[in-house]
């Protein structure tokens, strides 16, 4: 009887004459025209529409401005009554309840707020929310002419802007969202910060209409006890609709509905027809972006903040090969970029970040760059990964494009799939969808409002099933149905079913207790468990965990120890993931009562990241630093790993050799343990060739036959193979030996790799043996492997399989 094994051993190397002819592209064809200004338009446009010491009515009276109207913006829409407000110019402020309140030089104070619900208290308690109104006109001329406006807000300690009645701006504004409605008008919100914050945001042409516009502010308190209050609209600046050549931005290259394709999209200044074009790398000759490329149509349309966008499905790409790309017109291209396919089926890494959510700092660069960085340091230590995927929360403020503009600036975003998710500040405004088409979508779930973005998705990768929620809707019938139908479909031949969503279920930090994240958290552990969804991966509360193995939302194994760095799959066991922040913009604190599912969680309020490294039989997650925590917890340091490893192959466990009934004794052998992959990890260059190393799992054998007849337990390999290339099983060697005297074992001789002489393990050797009259009893055999290869095999991941013979 045969036993089957597995080892493989994995090579890393880049293909860098392949790079260097993608560098060289790039380098000439990068010169599209990015904006151009027009001089005559200019001159019908002012500078700004309103300034900091434009006049606004305003209410400090702690009323609230909806009067009880079920419509609570009621007050930020024309027509409005505000005849009973004060009128005042900016800049506004307050400070202790002084009469001449002083917040500094930089923030200087036109008009007085009242400050307090009653100035004649002992206690003095803030009014929590102040509300401003004022109007701009716009002509019909104008309106042609622009794409939208800029407004720049200095404030303390948060806002939310309206234009006619659409909310354009909230800026730090999470607690006003998390109070009902009714309350939202008049509560506390904010960071407490000890300076008013300067922050821009945009106006979307559709916002506007020619005429009369209202523009209406609510400044928040962040406590009853904040000393200070400011708010000043320093400008509210036209942004000039582009002219001349046609502007090509925000490029992502997304991911497609399986390892052959890929998602374009973008966003252009002109309603132009438009396609995208693509070819092998290898055929740009000189420079040239190639007339052989193949061109695809694009679709789309206007988008919410003025300008148009545009996606384009690349299908029929061919595995472990460059391409160039690059989207536009004839005569107004954009950059060319580029990407490579990986080998379309075996082991793969794939990359998680947790809520970049950009600006939610109130400092757009700088969360800008702590997510480039972020995705600086994971794709150069997983220079193989082959997607990005996004926990959700791309952006602070779904309409803000100078977000986006920062999340989309890594060139990352343009040479791996990424894989996006719709947190809840990503909705609001269509802008997430307009930015990452995605495969496979179904938008049942939630279509909601006219302002609601994206929608369920899935797509297969390299045999595992990805599933994307959008999980700002809780209509759970009309995911479920997409989930169930999903599965039914594609689960049979998936190796790995892996589920995602914004808003974690199992998390460490305070969302973990709110409402709808409790609602969400008995409904979907069932479902998830019935169906066989081995990971969860999640984001929202900006800490890392991992959870026991769930099974219907319980801990499966009550045995499982905490931290425990291998999990074992059973039925309906489900390992959930939650991601802490990778750009540095906002991290929440670990609840301090715990909870129940948390296996690991940490905060340490330094930028993560994940590597997930996906083989057919075990996933291990993986999260790293990327940003160190002092000198002891350097960039790359692991915050946490686990591998979670299928149940033991049933077909392996049958693995033994049973002596005819009636016989004296028996002669039993299988596999000592669990027979997961042997691992040579990746092999190291050494000279003339690459080396690598591992143990096979132990055999156990067992003989209790009376009359001590010889035995022999064998082995042979068979190639090592990658996708389409291979190499000989040769090259692998081996020293056995007996790990447990007993049953009269001897161990076989070292058979050394082909590379040096010889066939190797490809030709039949002897792991152990026993001779005729041995002691009855059991032995454990093992055997240290060696890999020698020449320098010339192409770098992938190769597998070979191990065929055990047992002669008795
Ligand atoms: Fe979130």
């Amino acid at each position: 009887m045969t036993t089957p094994a597995l080892a493989s051993g994995r090579l890393r190397r880049a293909p860098r004459a392949a790079i260097a002819a993608v560098g060289l592209v790039s380098l000439v064809a990068g010169s599209v025209a990015l904006s151009a200004v027009s001089a005559s338009a200019a001159d019908d446009l002012p500078a700004t529409f309103l300034s900091t010491g434009s006049t606004w009515k305003y209410s400090d009276t702690n009323v609230d401005p909806a009067g009880g109207d079920a419509d609570r913006i009621v007050w930020t829409r024309a027509g409005y009554d505000d005849s009973a407000w004060k009128s005042g110019t900016g800049a506004f402020g307050a400070k202790n309840g002084s009469p001449t309140p002083n917040l500094g030089s930089a923030f200087p104070v036109s008009t007085v707020l009242n400050q307090y619900i009653d100035p004649n208290a002992a206690s003095k308690v803030d009014v929590p929310t102040f509300h401003f109104r004022t109007t701009f006109d716009v002509t019909s001329a104008q309106l042609s002419e622009i794409s939208g406006l800029a407004g720049t807000v200095v404030y303390d300690d948060a806002v939310q802007v309206f234009v006619n009645g659409t909310k354009v701006a909230g800026l730090a504004d999470d607690r006003v969202n998390e109070v009902p409605p009714a309350q939202q008008n008049l509560t506390y919100a904010g960071e407490g910060l000890s300076d008013p914050a300067t922050s821009t945001f945009q106006v979307p042409a559709a916002a506007l209409q020619a005429g009369t516009n209202t523009i209406a502010i609510a400044l928040y308190q962040d406590r009853p006890t904040s000393s200070d209050a400011y708010l000043a609209l320093t400008s509210l600046a036209p942004v000039e609709r582009e002219t001349g050549s046609t502007a090509i931005t925000d490029v992502v290259l997304g991911v497609g509905g399986d390892e052959s394709q890929r998602m374009l999209t973008w966003y252009t200044s002109k309603d132009t027809a438009q396609v995208a074009q693509f070819a092998p790398a290898a055929a740009v000759v000189d420079g040239k972006f190639p007339v052989s490329a193949v061109t695809v149509p694009a679709t789309g349309g206007a988008t919410t903040s003025g300008e148009f966008n545009r996606v384009a499905t690349l299908t029929g790409l061919a595995e472990n090969t460059a391409y160039v790309y690059r989207v536009g017109t004839d005569g107004d291209w954009s950059t060319v970029h580029s990407f490579r396919t990986r080998a379309f089926e075996g082991d793969f890494d794939f990359l998680f970040f947790g809520d970049p959510q950009i600006g939610s700092s109130g400092n757009i660069g700088r969360d800008g760059d702590g997510w480039a960085d972020t995705l600086d340091v994971a794709t150069s230590t997983y220079p193989d990964a082959e997607l990005l995927f996004s926990a959700g929360d791309q952006v602070e403020h779904a309409a803000n494009e100078e977000e986006y503009a920062a999340f989309l600036a890594p060139d990352a975003l343009r040479e791996i799939p990424f894989v996006a998710t719709n947190g809840n500040h990503d909705v609001g405004s269509k802008a997430y969808e307009q930015h990452f088409g995605t495969p496979n979508t179904d938008r049942a779930a939630g279509p909601g409002s006219g302002a609601s973005s994206g929608g369920d998705y899935w797509f297969v990768h390299k045999g595992v099933l990805f599933i994307d929620l959008n999980s700002n809707s809780r209509d759970y019938a009309s995911h479920e149905a997409f989930v169930r139908n999903v599965v039914a479909e594609h689960g049979d031949e998936a190796s790995w079913k892996v589920v995602a969503f914004h808003h974690s279920i199992y998390s460490a930090g305070p969302h973990a207790t709110d409402s709808d994240v409790k609602d969400r958290r008995s409904t979907w552990p069932t479902l998830f468990s019935e169906l066989g969804i081995d990971l969860v991966l999640q984001g929202h509360d900006h800490s890392y965990a991992r959870t026991y193995l769930l099974h219907n939302g319980d801990i499966a194994n009550p045995d499982e120890q905490a931290g425990a760095d291998t999990v074992t799959a059973g039925p309906g066991g489900v390992l959930y993931v939650t991601s802490n922040s990778a750009s540095g913009s906002k991290y929440y604190d670990l609840q301090p009562q715990g909870f129940p599912w948390l296996s690991v969680a940490n905060q340490e309020k330094v930028r993560n990241y994940t590597a997930v490294e996906v083989t057919a039989d075990a996933v291990t997650v993986k999260t790293l630093r990327s940003q160190a925590n002092g000198d002891a917890l350097p960039v790359n340091s692991v915050v946490d790993q686990v591998t979670l490893q299928r149940a033991t192959d049933p077909n392996a466990q049958r693995l033994q050799v049973t002596v005819p009934e009636g016989a004296p004794g028996e002669f039993v052998w299988s596999i000592d343990g669990t027979n997961g992959i042997v691992d040579l990890g990746t092999a190291t260059e050494q000279g003339d060739h690459f080396a690598a190393a591992g143990s096979i799992n132990p055999i156990r054998v067992t003989d209790t036959r009376r009359s001590g007849p010889n035995w022999a337990v064998s082995a042979q390999v068979g190639d090592f193979a990658a996708g389409g290339t291979s190499f000989s099983g040769k090259y692998l060697g081996w020293t056995p030996k007996v790990v447990e005297q007993g049953a009269g074992a001897i161990a076989g001789d070292r058979v050394g790799s082909g590379f040096d002489a010889g066939e190797g393990l490809s030709s039949s050797s002897t792991l152990g043996r026993a001779d005729v009259g041995h002691s009855r009893g059991s032995a454990k055999l093992g055997a240290d492997l060696e890999l020698k290869i020449p320098v010339d095999v192409t770098d992938g991941t190769y597998r070979a399989t191990l065929t055990l013979t047992a002669l008795s």
